[in-house]
């Protein structure tokens, strides 16, 4: 049958032009200004942080803004698809939808437990069932759980917490001032995401208010934000920045403002952040060990290349895990993020990863830290955190994203680290902070069995020296970085060890009601637990799990950047 190819109508290209402006007209404004709540009671916050004028502010001619051209084609990050369809037959597909099953399972007891015993507080305890405020009180684990919840397609139990954030005061706390990083990841990144992935109206609003609420802290005489954001002192204008801040909680939230810039069209959160950046950038090569910064900063007096100590681990971490995703999400128009990426990494890779010395020879890596003498001699401590495990993904991510193979098979090597230190414990979890043997380069190095006797402690498997502190705090680090390889490498091996790890992790922390913190990790039997499920436990350990599980399209690494507490952020 032949088709008749016939030439539009002029009705046809009239109805085609209403529609395209239609489209346009309806897209346009969510870039543009916040639009008004649809279908929840939106409540405003009792104190309007816009309504505060600046005390230092930015004159308008200054305000740095986003890149404003179209975003380049950056190379993918995840495996092509149709490898995985290759691998995966009806059987594996059947076993990764049980397991999913399973993580999901977990989330929805911890959520009840936390619904029905500690609603509207910011953590469940999850052994005497009590709520605890630890953030502010503004209902941490509701707001850090909302993108959880709709990534699991738990729709309803979504709409509830959506109902509860709309009625949510920044202005109502007991507490006199608010950690300024722990609220900028958990409730902004959370607000963010899951407007993002919702696109309900509400939660912009929400994050906009507290955005006005954050950006207070940037009102100071240089700029720079300091640790607490106390809100007296923000509202008289006599905010100061700190004279020795971790060098993480200063910089690293670059991907929440951004955010909030790209989706109210407002410049000056971007102009906040990348002040920060431009800080960072003209330090690099300054420091004690070039390419790195300080684990601590005096921002009171710009003051960033001082001290001695270096590490991606505590107080450092998010400020090098955020410079690949501020490329991806300004959609590689920033070049700076990719120079700090790569100078940094070269350091990272000469002087912090180490090889462990183990009986088997395992072909692993691990970061640890490094002091600089006052006599510039470096010295590595191989010493390994829990928090340092997102490393892995970081080179995966990096190496990705700038093309980088070498910073992919780092990336693995530093993520079967963190899997051999999980495998060595009788729990299946890795200890917090442990020490190792190091060999003295990143090739293999033989077993000396008389160094481990007089160095080693024997409570632990051959090749770790120490742990200074055996708790397992629920954290997501160690999965973060097995996601993220699982997605970059498409390797089915990976969730075959997530699944390893969360019934290790199961089994382990697993109260009445919900999961708990546990005190040791090396404990043969039964654990004891501290009755502490932080939030991210929600939004971050049971995501990462859930989505390993699940096709790569869920949340897929070519649209979405996940920022420190794992709340997915659009791409452009
Ligand atoms: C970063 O520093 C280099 C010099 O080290 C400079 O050429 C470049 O313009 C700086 N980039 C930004 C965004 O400040």
């Amino acid at each position: 049958m032949a088709t008749i190819l016939r030439r539009p109508s002029r009705l046809a290209i009239i109805v085609s032009c209403i529609c395209i402006f239609y489209v346009f007209a309806t897209l346009l404004p969510r870039y543009h200004e916040v639009p008004k709540p649809r279908d929840y009671a939106y409540i405003p916050s009792s104190f309007d942080w816009s309504s505060l004028p600046q005390r230092h502010p930015v004159p308008e001619s200054e305000i740095a803004s986003l890149p404003r051209t179209k975003p380049l084609q950056l190379p993918r990050v995840q495996f092509a698809p149709k490898l995985d369809d290759n691998l995966m037959g009806k059987a594996r597909i059947q076993i990764l939808e049980k397991r999913r099953d399973k993580v999901k399972d977990a989330l929805l007891k911890s959520w009840t437990s936390y619904k029905k015993y500690a609603w509207m507080s910011d953590e469940l305890m999850p052994v005497s069932g009590k709520g605890k405020n630890v953030f502010g009180g503004w209902a941490a684990t509701l707001v850090d759980t909302l993108d959880t919840l709709w990534i699991m397609d738990l729709k309803a139990e979504f709409n509830e917490a959506v109902a509860a954030v709309a009625t949510i005061d920044w202005a109502k706390t007991d507490q006199t001032a608010c950690n300024f990083f722990e609220t900028t990841i958990r409730h902004l990144g959370g607000l963010l995401s899951a407007y993002d992935l919702s696109g309900e109206p509400v939660l912009l609003r929400k994050a906009v208010e507290l955005g006005h609420m954050l950006y207070a802290a940037f009102d100071t005489p240089n700029r720079m934000p300091p640790f607490w954001l106390d809100f007296n002192k923000a509202k008289e204008g006599t905010l100061q920045p700190g004279s020795r801040d971790a060098s993480a909680a200063i910089t690293s939230s670059c991907l929440e403002f951004t955010r909030l810039a790209q989706l109210t069209g407002d410049n000056k959160y971007y102009d906040a952040i990348d002040r920060i950046t431009r800080l960072l950038n003209s330090t690099q090569s300054q420091t004690k060990l070039p390419g790195m910064w300080p684990t601590f900063f005096d921002m009171a007096n710009l003051r960033l290349t001082q001290d001695n100590d270096f590490t991606l681990g505590a107080q450092a971490d998010s400020l090098y895990e955020m410079l690949p995703k501020m490329y991806a999400l300004l959609g590689g128009l920033e070049p700076v993020y990719e120079k700090l990426y790569r100078d940094a990494m070269e350091t990272v890779m000469r002087y912090l990863l180490f090889r462990p010395m183990v009986p088997d020879q395992a072909d692993i890596l691990f970061s640890g830290n490094v002091r600089v003498a006052h006599d510039s001699s470096i010295k590595l401590q191989p010493e390994v955190q829990h928090l340092g495990c997102f490393v892995g993904g970081m080179f995966g991510l990096g190496g990705k994203l700038f093309g980088i193979e070498e910073h992919i098979e780092i990336g693995e090597k530093v993520t079967r680290g963190c899997i051999w230190a999980y495998d060595s414990m009788p729990t299946g979890i890795m200890p917090d902070i442990f020490e190792l043997l190091p060999c003295p380069t990143l090739e293999a190095c033989e077993w000396n069995e008389k160094e481990w006797e007089a160095k080693g402690d024997k409570a632990f498997a051959k090749g770790f020296q120490s742990a200074r502190d055996r708790r397992y705090l629920l954290r997501p680090e160690a999965i973060e970085s097995v996601f993220l390889m699982y997605r970059v490498t498409g390797n089915p091996e990976y969730q075959d060890i997530a699944w390893r790890m969360f019934r290790s992790i199961l089994s382990a922390t697993e109260t009445e009601l919900a999961f708990s913190a546990i005190s040791d990790v090396a404990t043969q039997g039964a654990t004891a637990k501290k009755d502490s499920m932080e939030s991210f436990w929600l939004a971050e350990t049971l995501k990462y799990f859930y989505l390993i599980f699940s096709p790569p399209d869920l949340i897929s690494l070519d649209e979405y950047v996940l920022n420190t507490e794992a709340h997915p952020l659009k791409r452009p």
